[in-house]
């Protein structure tokens, strides 16, 4: 079974991917980072020399190679489920879920990290509170179409939730 993190930057797929992995005993992938490994260069390389459209169709093309019969559970790219049918191809390949932390916490987290993500380049805490707002209201309908809508923080509620669905 293909179990897919989604949700907006910062709100935790990587480490509830890493958190599911080990309750899970199944494997997890990180979408950026193996795209960064195939393509040889960071995301932010990736922006910087192609632009994002042809990431956009890295990403596509990535999704497209997964075997729906693989036990696997893939943190996938915050923007990943927002362009046009990858929510219908990975809701067809496995169960989706949205992780809809809220806005305090991601915007806390993209101050940290805003270095390495591209899209939020120079921005302080005023600037990342607008760009979450705006984004996320363009964003939230695509994330909304996963299979479960997970507002919880504790992710042991996650865990026995997917271990029901496991064969
Ligand atoms: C993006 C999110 C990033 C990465 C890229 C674009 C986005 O992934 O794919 O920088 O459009 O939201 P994370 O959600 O893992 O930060």
């Amino acid at each position: 079974m293909l179990i897919f993190l989604i949700g907006f930057m910062g709100c935790g797929k990587s480490y509830t991917a890493r958190r599911l992995s080990q309750a899970l005993d199944m494997p997890y992938v990180d979408m950026d980072h193996a795209i960064e490994d195939a393509e040889g260069m960071t995301v932010a390389e990736i922006f910087e020399r192609h632009g994002e459209p042809w990431f956009r169709a890295r990403e596509r093309e990535w999704l497209e190679k997964l075997d729906p019969e693989a036990g696997l559970i893939v943190s996938t790219g915050g923007g990943a489920p927002c362009e046009p049918g990858n929510m219908d191809l990975m809701n067809k390949l496995g169960v989706t879920v949205f992780l809809d932390t809220g806005k305090d916490a991601i915007v806390a987290r993209l101050l940290r990290s805003a270095g390495r993500r591209p899209l939020l380049a120079g921005m302080d805490e005023n600037d990342l509170g607008f760009f979450y707002d705006s984004k996320m209201e363009e964003r939230r309908p695509f994330y909304e179409r996963a299979a479960f809508h997970f507002r919880h923080q504790d992710i042991d509620v996650l865990v026995r939730l997917l271990r029901n669905l496991l064969p």
